[in-house]
């Protein structure tokens, strides 16, 4: 049931604080600062020359996150594709390397035919799903379980944010294996994780300020989404989001590429929603927002205290999200993004849980 919220996403959204939290006790050891995966790896990180990760959708949002986790921490080459590419151009896997599934329903047709293909290879699979008896789940040689409960709204929330965290974890433990990561470094990232559902909920206290925004992007033809690092994943996910409940037309564009073609598309009718937080790629971003702001465009800056003390242009309305140190922020980010297409949605009078056209588990390819 919807408790006292008016659409199951709403519920959803807010349930997040909880679900993030408890997917995060099955994954790390708080007393001890230490990933603790639920199960033991049939494997050896040091044995792993890539890792390829299939998804679809939002899934494979989690999984664009997630490379740069992988790469980061475990220095270890990532691979991100859509399933229903990865099955069909038959990638080359090597027996013994690493194949993980990210899958909501643990269903999705083209997902499950890549996990079927990888395995033929002989790869190594895990997969990451909050069905755990779903296929997916069945068929897998590891089975991490996301901890968000039913999700019910066609789109995808909570399965994303506790996506993450399951991947953020795994990639701390590759780190660790592969000696990337002292001791000191993991309890630090696991100080990190420790701090999300925290910061997530103090995320969702901007709602009433997205609230007012979102009827002006009700008013939009079509909204752009920038992002740098694994913010880039972020406004991709936020651009989806959007159309597929509002059905307002959106794209998200990793930040550098906004120079090689979609700065032809700003006006002052199209907003820019640009996911920044005060990171390493910040200035940079702060730069292609410049751009934007220098051709009338109109900029929803989403950032911390310290962004928006930095980024000083025109035409700019900002989004504060909580100050936080670690590399998790797209856990955080995910939130203002989800909220901005749901308000949106609302405005709009869509059926926000049902959208036209979708199903919530796509079993057919
Ligand atoms: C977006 C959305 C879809 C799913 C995709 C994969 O909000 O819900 O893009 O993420 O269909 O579904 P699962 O995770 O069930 O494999």
């Amino acid at each position: 049931d919807k408790a006292n919220y008016r659409h199951f996403m709403a519920k959803e959204i807010h349930e997040q604080p909880e679900v993030v939290g408890h997917t995060l006790a099955r994954y790390v050891d708080m007393a001890s600062e230490r990933v603790a995966l639920p199960v033991k790896l049939p494997f050896d990180f040091n044995d792993v020359q890539r890792i390829t990760i299939t998804a679809c959708g939002t899934a494979s949002y989690a999984g664009y996150v997630a490379k740069y986790w992988f790469e980061r921490f475990a220095r270890v080459p990532v691979e991100v594709d859509v399933a229903s590419e990865f099955r069909y151009r038959e990638a080359p896997l090597r027996k013994g390397d690493l194949a993980v599934f990210i899958s909501q329903s643990g269903e999705t047709a083209d997902t499950l035919a890549a996990l079927r293909y990888a395995k033929e290879q002989g790869a190594h699979t895990v997969a990451v799903v909050n069905v755990p008896t779903s296929t997916i789940a069945r068929e897998a040689e590891t089975v991490l379980q996301t901890l968000a409960g039913p999700e019910i709204g066609v789109a995808s929330t909570k399965a994303f944010t506790c996506q993450l965290m399951v991947l953020a974890a795994l990639a701390v433990a590759a780190g660790k294996a592969r000696g990337e990561l002292s001791d000191a470094d993991e309890a630090k990232l696991v100080q990190g994780l420790v701090e999300i559902p925290r910061l997530i909920a103090a995320a969702l206290v901007a709602e009433p300020q997205i609230e007012k925004l979102a009827r002006d992007i009700a008013k939009s033809r079509d909204v752009l989404y920038l992002g740098r690092g694994t913010s880039f994943p972020i406004a991709l996910e936020g651009a989806l989001k959007l159309k597929e409940i509002s059905y307002i037309h959106a794209e998200g564009y990793a930040a550098g590429e906004l120079k090689h073609g979609p700065i032809a598309l700003i006006d002052e009718t199209m907003p820019v929603v640009v996911i920044a937080p005060y990171d390493r790629v910040f200035e940079k971003t702060v730069s292609n927002m410049q751009e934007v702001a220098a051709r009338g465009g109109n900029i929803i800056l989403v950032t911390d205290a310290k962004g928006a003390e930095e980024a000083t242009v025109d035409s700019l309305v900002t989004i504060v999200l909580p100050d936080m140190g670690s590399a998790f922020t797209p856990i955080v980010y995910a939130i203002p993004v989800q909220l901005l297409a749901y308000h949106t949605a609302v405005v709009m009078g869509t059926d926000v849980d049902q959208p036209r056209n979708l199903a919530k588990s796509v079993t057919v390819e």
